[in-house]
């Protein structure tokens, strides 16, 4: 959570501009409110100017300079003010910190710095970070040095950016939370991903955790924390495309996304055949299959858990949040699938430590590219959906469920009918989400406006896309969306239902199909209004959404039904679809 963003020597001398620029790709981290510091071209002090809320098209006033850091906040410690919003200075102004994570020990710090009379102005932990380094640099010590050291003090996960006024450079760490330095002509970049600085180069190096790096006029040097000794910088070039984020004429990020899957659907199935393989050998010969990840994440590990019982393989899914009770039951016959689009995701990272920690052979199922888990795992399986800016979560989440659908059939010796099926997924999904097709989930998003609450049922395959479904609805309209097993009903929440209820009933073309129509009736026969997600017409049905028939793989389109429902409700009811109120996208707390 929370995104940073520097450059040195800034050719355009804007770098304050620069900087606005940059976070606002970074906005998708977290956007209570924001902030940027420089140094003046002018020369004097320091210059900061922070406010609260999204960035959007906010301009800067800051003046002319070649350097400058800048923070998007997602607020954890201290409520979401203009002081409490990054970049922090010391008592002097010399220097001026943003940070991404958490300081853990940070009130035994300030502590001990309020008895050397440091004024504290924020109720946020990075302050401290500020006032440890003025402390710190009291002892005669250069900047780089003192910002390592101070750093090495800090418990918890954090990534920090120092800009010192007397050096005119840019100290970053990083320990547990994600940074990454870019490498232009003549000018450097640093950010908490790639996309703040895709526009000026590919060439990129990410911080492992321990590492640290200067940046100055005269380029960037790479050092070890704790030795404090240089290392050989190693850059290599992405080939993520400006394109890949920007909205390409689609007014919102999450609309561009969820389009594209027809297409990141076909590619995913193109990639990580022998890592599949290597991994399905593993579960043949015997490795126990668990399945971890958060939210939506959470929820294709529970799809999956469907996926690999069709194929033959009892595999077992947790919320990764809720995994440390059974960690102890993983071994070395364990193969831990960790789930996430972000690989940066704090529940997650844990429950994977722990796993591996007994043994576990770790496989990451990601999106974004060099990240912690990542780093962690003994297999990588990226899915090759490309930057994902939207905060909700769609290409990614439709990219790994095709990856552990290949997974669950390369068991049985059947990779490849399932990469056809993949691409034949691509290919009809493509052909079914034309204009007349959106407009009719459109027009159904007009008719449900204005309910507050809506119940969602679903059996097998598609209890967990009723609640992928369900979940898209709240995150992006903020209406109530609660998906129960259609089994369930019965068992106390048909209370819920008055007249007029909407109820989406969600199915495929199989042996549940008449089960889940019989609670639908059961649900009409109390007032519900049934809206029927299916690739068959039926008379229960109020309203109905034809989704393309494909056998197991219908929940792709029944959930892509989910997104761009919640997608147009979050429209009419006028929130910011790519930036729900109260999120984050990488959700690196605890
Ligand atoms: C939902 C959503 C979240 C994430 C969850 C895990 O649209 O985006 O529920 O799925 O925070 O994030 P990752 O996948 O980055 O671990």
């Amino acid at each position: 959570m929370c995104g940073i963003f520097g450059i040195v020597n800034d050719g355009t001398s804007q770098a304050a501009q620069t900087v606005l620029d940059g976070l606002k790709k970074l906005e998708y981290r977290g956007y209570d409110s924001w902030g940027i510091a420089i140094i003046p071209k002018s020369g004097g002090r320091i210059r900061i100017e922070k406010h609260v809320g999204k960035i959007g098209s906010a301009k800067t006033t800051l003046p002319d300079s070649t350097i400058a850091i800048g923070h998007t906040r997602w607020a954890t410690h201290g409520g979401v003010t203009d002081i409490n919003a990054h970049p922090h200075l010391d008592c002097s102004g010399q220097i001026a910190v943003i940070h991404n994570g958490i300081v853990e020990n940070y009130q035994d710090l300030k502590e001990e710095l309020k008895r050397e009379k440091h004024t504290f102005h924020s109720e946020t932990d990075t302050e401290v970070i500020a006032h440890a380094i003025e402390e710190e640099l009291k002892t005669g010590r250069s900047i780089n040095h003192a910002v390592f050291s101070v750093f090495n003090t800090l418990v918890g996960s954090n990534a920090i950016g120092v800009l010192d006024l007397h050096a005119g450079s840019i100290v970053i760490c990083r320990n547990g939370s994600p940074l990454a330095i870019g490498i232009g002509s003549n000018s450097y970049y640093l950010g908490s991903d790639v996309t703040a600085f895709l526009k000026f180069t590919r060439r990129v190096y990410f911080l492992a955790d321990g590492e640290a790096a200067v940046l100055t006029v005269n380029g960037v040097k790479l050092y070890d924390i704790s030795s404090q000794a240089e290392k050989k910088l190693v850059t290599h070039t992405v080939d993520w495309k400006v394109e890949d984020v920007q909205k390409g004429g689609y007014p919102h990020f999450l609309l561009k996304e969820i389009i594209e899957q027809t297409a990141t659907i076909k590619k995913t199935a193109r990639l990580n055949e022998t890592e599949l393989k290597q991994i399905a050998k593993k579960i043949a010969d015997g490795g126990r299959v668990v399945l971890c990840g958060c939210g939506t994440a959470f929820y294709c590990a529970l799809a999956a858990k469907y996926y690999f019982s069709l194929a033959g393989i009892e595999a077992q899914a947790y919320g990764a949040y809720e995994f440390l009770p059974f960690a102890k039951f993983a071994d070395k016959k364990t193969l831990f699938i960790a789930i996430s689009q972000s690989g940066e995701t704090a529940d997650t990272l844990i429950a994977a430590k722990a796993a591996k920690k007994n043994g576990a052979h770790l496989i990451a199922v990601v999106n974004a590219r060099a990240s912690t888990l990542e780093r962690l795992s003994d297999t990588i399986i990226a899915v090759g959906a490309g930057p994902e800016i939207a905060v909700v979560s769609t290409k990614a989440f439709t990219a790994q469920l095709a990856t552990l659908y290949l997974l669950s059939r390369a068991v049985g010796g059947k990779y490849k009918e399932a990469q056809k099926a993949m691409t034949n997924l691509g290919a009809v999904l493509e052909k079914w989400l034309t204009p007349k097709n959106r407009t009719a989930i459109l027009n159904l998003a007009k008719k449900l406006i204005d309910y507050e609450d809506m119940y969602l049922i679903g059996k097998h395959l598609n209890f967990p896309a009723a609640m992928e479904f369900a979940l898209k609805i709240k995150e992006t309209s903020y209406i109530h969306a609660e998906a129960f097993a259609s089994g369930e009903l019965k068992h106390g929440v048909i209370t819920l239902i008055q007249k007029g209820t909407p109820c989406f009933a969600l199915f495929a073309n199989d042996e549940t199909r008449q089960e889940v129509l019989s609670s639908a009736t059961e649900l009409k026969a109390r007032g519900a209004t049934i809206i029927g997600i299916s690739p068959f017409a039926a008379p229960e049905f109020n309203y109905h959404i034809q989704t393309p028939e494909l056998g197991d793989l219908t929940i792709f389109g029944n959930i892509i039904v989910g997104q761009l429902l919640g997608y147009y409700l979050g429209i009419g009811r006028g929130t910011d679809p790519d930036k729900p109120r109260n999120l984050a996208k990488s959700v690196t707390v605890k």
